[in-house]
This record gives structure tokens, sequence and C-alpha cells, in this order.
């Protein structure tokens, strides 16, 4: 057995390798909320898959960043498993993304692929039945991974096995969808795991009534509820640097002088709702010609999973829809939407402090914390728009302006309500929609994982 007494596994981990000039490898370290959560865990191990090729370069070169290890596994298993399977099919389940004649039928290259992604989940299971010391604690993330519990118990039983979802989970009869053996296999994976948690309420429950139905309940394992929430301390102090405050007057002058702004952040991801987002401000300034000249949309839509090709024609629309609103309603002093696709941090908290309005409208969502991490940095208060498909929405519910993503008629009203909100209303609902947020920050939302897995 190995040393480790904490290991965590998740496809995607906190560090990258990019080929540099010099014939050497860049390490670029990962920003995102896992990454500071098991900041609080210092002796850890966390297991992630080489994604790209630098990625692979590393592994071969032996470069190792202390507490993490690469997975080098076959770049077409890889692909299969983490675009074919992950993000084809258990991403589209999880958030409904199927539509009539889109529908899958599920025949021989599917089959092919699974095959990919359980070779894919028995790596990462080998890995830490390798790794983990006598009756460590293990944390595997999300449904990329959702094999690895049930594999990892065959190799090792004395092992305490968690699993975290950090997307919606599908009500039974969409997720039915799946061939019957898979879904089985899916479940009874997951099952494997001691506990396994979810974002909210309504996701565990969507889960626990599959097991009900399909394989007639959920063998003991324990299923529990952690609400990821924004880390407040880490966002005031990065908002406030001066890289941020340098993006946030180039901002100011694209906006230009008196205008409102309403926000929104993304990657350019199918399940949040861009596009039906666009049409809607489109909507506002048809109907509310008031708002012409004085409201600028700023719409930051990161690129992501480029290699499908269903995502590269959405961040397509996503341009040609921005475009012609500019070009419908745009004048020589006023352009009505700034859409951005670099990805830049600072510069997205820098539109979180300009805001006056937030849009989160996803069709679906494990969580969002862009809902929660606006009203922590806005400088003036900010209304939030946010989609009651969220899993966010069961925790900010009171304070926002709730809408259905789908209805482009009423979300374009609760934008029109947000930029008329009263100030001082706007600055109340911010500072409990921040309180809201933050009640479980990313560390103790990890803390709380532990200690209740080996409780
Ligand atoms: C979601 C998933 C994460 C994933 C992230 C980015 O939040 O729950 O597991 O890492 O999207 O997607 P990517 O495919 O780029 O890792």
């Amino acid at each position: 057995h190995g040393a480790a007494e904490v290991l965590v596994a998740s496809n995607r981990g906190p560090v990258s390798y990019v080929a540099a000039q010099d014939g050497g490898l860049d390490a670029r370290r990962g920003g995102g909320g896992l990454v500071s959560a098991l900041s609080v865990v210092e002796d850890k191990l966390w297991v992630c898959a080489a994604l790209g090729d630098g990625d692979r370069e590393a592994v071969r070169r032996g470069i190792t960043e202390p507490g993490v290890r690469m997975l080098d596994i076959d770049a077409d298993v890889h692909a299969d498993a983490y675009n074919g399977i992950a993000n084809s099919v258990l991403w589209f389940v999880h958030h409904m993304l199927y539509q009539t004649p889109f529908e899958p039928s599920f025949g021989p290259e599917f089959r092919r692929r699974w095959a990919a992604y359980e070779t894919y989940n028995r790596a990462f299971a080998r890995a830490l039945a390798e790794e983990a010391a006598d009756g460590a604690t293990v944390v595997v993330q999300d449904y990329h991974l959702a094999l690895v519990p049930g594999m990892l118990r065959e190799l090792r039983a004395d092992l305490r096995i968690g699993h975290f979802t950090h997307t919606p989970w599908a009500p039974v009869d969409y997720f039915r969808m799946l061939p019957d053996d898979i879904a089985e296999q899916l479940l009874r994976g997951m099952l494997g795991a001691d506990r396994l948690a979810f974002l909210t309420r309504r996701w565990a429950d969507a889960f626990t009534e599959c097991c009900t139905r399909i394989i007639g309940g959920t063998s003991g394992t324990r299923i529990g509820v952690h609400g990821l929430g924004a880390d407040a301390d880490f966002l005031r102090e990065r908002a406030h640097r001066p890289d941020v405050e340098e993006r946030l007057g180039a901002l100011r002058d694209q906006v230009g002088e008196g205008r409102k702004v309403v926000v929104r952040v993304d990657r350019t991801e199918l399940s949040k709702n861009i596009v039906r987002g666009l049409r809607a401000y489109e909507l506002l300034l048809e109907t509310r010609p008031r708002w012409r000249e004085k409201v600028v949309h700023v719409a930051f839509a990161y690129p992501s999973r480029q290699d499908l090709a269903v995502y590269r024609d959405y961040t397509a629309e996503v341009a040609r829809v921005a475009e012609s609103i500019n070009s419908r309603f745009g004048t020589p002093g006023w352009t009505p939407v700034v859409l951005h696709v670099k990805d830049d941090f600072a510069r997205s908290l820098a539109a979180y402090r300009l805001a006056d309005v937030a849009l989160v409208n996803p069709i679906r969502d494990g969580m969002n914390l862009v809902a929660k991490e606006v009203p922590v940095v806005s400088d003036r208060g900010c209304a939030l728009v946010l989609s009651r498909e969220a899993g966010a929405y069961e925790e900010l519910a009171d304070d926002a302006l709730v809408v259905n993503p789908y209805d482009a008629t009423g979300t374009c009203e609760a934008l029109g309500a947000a930029l008329d909100m009263a100030e001082d209303e706007r600055a109340e609902r911010t500072k409990r929609l921040a309180a809201a947020g933050t009640a479980l920050p990313p560390g103790r939302w990890f803390l709380e994982q532990l200690e209740a897995l080996r409780g």
C-alpha cells in the first residue's frame, strides 16, 4: 500500500503544462473552485489525467508537482472517455440537453467509447489503489469518474471512498434514456462509495430516485448535500489588485459614461443558455426603447470543449447573435453588446465590480458560482437575474429575480425590473445574496465532506 492519507481524483487537475520556447515545459496552476477548496488539506495526493500534449510530455519526462500524480492515459482512450462519453453523453443527460432530432441512438460507436470510459476509470482506480495508505480517505470528483468508486472498492476494501457530483443529476425518466445496462453500471459504480454527495437536495433526490426505480435502492450508501459557496476572502482581495483595477478602467471606457451594465460570465457552454440570454436582451432593446444608448451588455463567453462540434457551432452562434444585435441597434457612439471570448479572470472580476445587473440563466446548472461571486465583489450592488434551474437558486431565490430559462419574454421582463431596481433595494439584496452565497466557503465545503465520510 501507498502512503497517501487523503486522495482526490478528478479529470482536470490543479496544474497543466505547456511547451515553452526553450524546449522546456511551463507549469500553469489552475484557479478553479476545487483548487482553493482542497488547499485546506496540506498533505494530500491529487490524481488527475494528463489532458494535452504538454501534460503527457511532462509525465514522460518525469516532471511532477508535489502532491499531484498525473495519469498518462492513452490519448485516444482519453478522448473517447472524456469527449465521447463524459462530455457528449453524461453531461448531456444530466443537463437534459438532448433534443429531437439530436437524440442519441447508442449504437456500436457508443459501445466502443463506453469501453474507453471503463478503461479510463480503471486507470484512476488502479492509481488510487496503489497510492492510498491503509484506511485512507479518497474523494472522487464528478461524472467523468462515476465508475471509480466501485472499481476501487474491489481493489481496496479498507478505504473510505466518497464521490462528489458537481453537475445536476437527471430525473429518472430522462436518465433512463441510457441503455439499461449502462444506467445500472453507472449507479452501481457510484454506489461503490461509502458516501455520495451532491450540490443540492434536488440533485441528491434525483439520484436516489434513479437507484430506487432502476436497481431497487441505494444499498446502504450514504447520501449527503454540500452546497459549495464562493470564497469571500479570496475574491475580495483578488478583485482589488492592480490588474483588476486596470481592466476596470478599460471596461468603463468601453461601456461609456452614465450607462448601466448587464454582465454575464460563462464558459461557452450549451447549458449556460447564452443565446437565449442575448435574445432576451435584444427583446429589451426592442420593446423598451428608453434603454437604447443607456445600457451595455458585457458578455464573457470563454471557449470550452472545442473538440466537440456542437460546442464549436454554439461558440460561433453566440458571436453571430451578438453581432446581429449590434448591427440592428448599435449607433456610432454605442455598442449594445460587448462580447469577449478570451479567458481572463482579472477582467471577469472587473466586470463583477462594474455590474448593475448579473444575468445567470442556465437551462440547468449544478450550482453556478458566478451567481454567488458577483454579489461579493460588486462595488455598488448588483441585481441578480437567476434561473430557477441553477443549483444556486435554492440558496439565492429570496433576493434574486428568478426566471424560467426557456422563457425569453420572462427573462426580458426580469432584466427590465433589474435595471429599474432602486439603488438602496439593490444594495440590501446584494448584501443578503453575498451572505447566502458565501455560507459554505470552499475549504469548509471540503472539510465537511471529509468529516462526514470518516464519521
Ligand atoms: C464543470 C464540471 C467540471 C469541469 C468544468 C470545466 O464545472 O463539473 O468537472 O472541470 O465544468 O469543464 P472541462 O471539460 O473544461 O474540465
